[in-house]
């Protein structure tokens, strides 16, 4: 989808906003009156309200230069929202892809109104076809152009720029997540992960010698069953001060999880080629960091392995040492992405010198029983981060919830082998996996972990704005905090 801003429209397809009970805008009038009253009819005439992303199509005669009218519900004003703008724009491409015509032309005065409308309308058109071979040209879509024609066109262009960037962000986490398992494996994700370089990020791949030497063998024991090498990738965006302390953001990469040994059940395991959103979001958000050139210093950590089962596969009794020195009896090897982020977080404490750290992981089912598919899960030891958190979430429309954390949960884990068990029990299994990364938080880190089980991806009835599988979810709420909190 091509994005622009102009003072000019020239596509077949012009559309106008209409308030919810508003009267057309000036450009739709003049429109109007040239058509001999077309749209007033068809206003009249129909069930248009101007609701948010209601719309009313008018067939223009030959005389008009355009083919089609669009009237487009931008529902009340004093409901007006960032969100509903992006609703809006996602409503309006949703309509229109398969109109038959290329482009579409959209009056909005305001500059940041329209490059938020732009974002929907991007984010709308996200599609996964990369495995369709058969697709006949009716069943793509039409549309390929958008054009919002406003009055200050700098301005909007310059809104739009970071909104683009956060939205490439969401594509890239998108098409992560939706691909195959048989295709990305540890060792293409990493492939995938250098050629960001070009970027500007600074990109480092260990893989298992170095892991091994780094004694990152809780990590190791994950991919141990797989014949794919697991790796830690590593990504830096240096824009702040030399010398600013990092922020940092470590994802879960379970390329698939089979379970391991504690094998999951059959039915619905082909969605476990989702296991690594976490990393998707963290590397989504480099790619939004970067091609924005933020302002800050920004370090991304992705932990990427396959959990198999295998004979030479982990057991649940086996006890591995992790790169903390901490000993972890493997009670369940279907709970390994604690194990793989465990060394990770301890790899991002001991390198670097964090600012704060905040990871992502689809770590428990639990939290898709707790929170659904519309807030992810935050945990965290600091009530200003959760803050943080919590407003970028809400900005960028990606929110989260917090839950505790707390020393009676923590005692779940205990161990009579080992220093701790990787699960804690049937009870508040969101919250002892979040007990488990906190044994391997320093005192006086800044962490925070999002559960993003329930969000990193949803079957069925979606919004406009969320087309495909894969939500994308992380990437805008993640650069949406390094901008509000890092850049000045
Ligand atoms: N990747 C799963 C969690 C998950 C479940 C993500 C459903 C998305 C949808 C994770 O590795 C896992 O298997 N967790 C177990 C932990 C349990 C064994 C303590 C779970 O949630 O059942
Ligand atoms: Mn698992
Ligand atoms: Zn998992």
């Amino acid at each position: 989808m091509k994005i622009t801003f102009t003072d000019v429209a020239k596509a077949p397809i012009t559309a106008f906003l209409v308030d919810q009970g508003g009267d057309l805008s000036a450009e739709a009038a003049e429109l109007d009156k040239s058509v001999d009253g077309l749209l007033t009819a068809a206003l009249a005439n129909s069930r248009f309200k101007g609701k948010e992303g209601q719309q009313a199509f008018v067939v223009l005669p030959n005389s008009a230069e355009a083919k089609r009218a669009v009237l487009l519900g931008a529902g009340r004003k004093k409901d007006r929202d960032d969100r509903s703008l992006e609703k809006i724009g996602a409503s309006l491409y949703k309509a229109q892809a398969n109109s038959g015509y290329k482009g579409l032309d959209l009056y909005v005065a305001d500059a940041s109104e329209a490059a938020r409308i732009a974002l929907g309308v991007k984010l709308a058109a996200y599609r996964f076809d990369d495995y369709k071979t058969k697709l006949k040209d009716d069943q793509l879509p039409s549309l390929e152009r958008l054009n919002i024609v406003t009055t200050d066109v700098k301005a909007a262009r310059q809104a739009f720029k970071p909104l683009d960037a956060a939205g490439e962000g969401t594509y890239v986490a998108r098409d992560l997540v939706n691909m195959p398992p048989n295709d990305l494996n540890p060792e293409t994700y990493a492939a995938k992960i250098e050629l960001l370089a070009e970027l500007g990020l600074e990109i480092e791949i260990l893989g298992e010698a170095e892991l091994k030497k780094l004694g990152m063998n809780s990590m190791l024991g994950v991919g141990q069953g797989s014949v794919k090498e697991s790796k830690l990738g590593i990504m830096k965006w240096n824009g702040g001060k030399a010398g600013d302390d990092p922020a940092i953001l470590v994802g879960k990469g379970v390329c698939f999880d089979t379970g391991g040994i504690s094998l999951k059940p059959g039915a619905g395991m082909e969605d476990m080629r989702g296991d690594m959103g976490g990393s998707a979001a963290v590397v989504g958000a480099m790619v939004a960091l970067a091609t924005r050139k933020a302002k800050a210093n920004v370090v991304g950590l992705v932990g990427l392995v396959e959990n198999m089962p295998d004979g030479d596969a982990i057991r649940p009794g086996d006890i591995l040492t992790s790169a903390s020195g901490q000993t972890i009896e493997v009670q369940n090897t279907d709970a390994e992405g604690r194990l793989v982020l465990c060394d990770v977080l301890w790899y991002a404490q001991e390198h670097f010198k964090p600012a704060a750290i905040v990871d992502l992981a689809t770590l428990t089912g639990a939290i898709v029983v707790g929170l659904g598919h519309h807030h992810a899960g935050l945990f965290t030891n600091d009530d200003k981060l959760a803050e943080q958190l919590t407003k970028s979430g809400q900005a960028e429309g990606e929110r989260v919830w917090r839950l505790p954390l707390g020393s009676e949960y923590d005692s779940l884990l205990n161990s009579k082998f080992a220093d701790m068990r990787n699960i804690g029990g049937r009870a508040a299994g969101s919250i002892t996996a979040a007990q488990f990364l906190k044994r391997f938080i320093n005192d006086g880190v800044k962490w925070a972990h999002l559960d993003i089980a329930g969000v990193a991806w949803v079957e069925g009835e979606k919004s406009p704005i969320d087309p495909s599988w894969a939500s994308g979810f992380g990437p805008r709420l993640l650069d949406r905090w390094v901008a509000d909190n890092f850049e000045g």
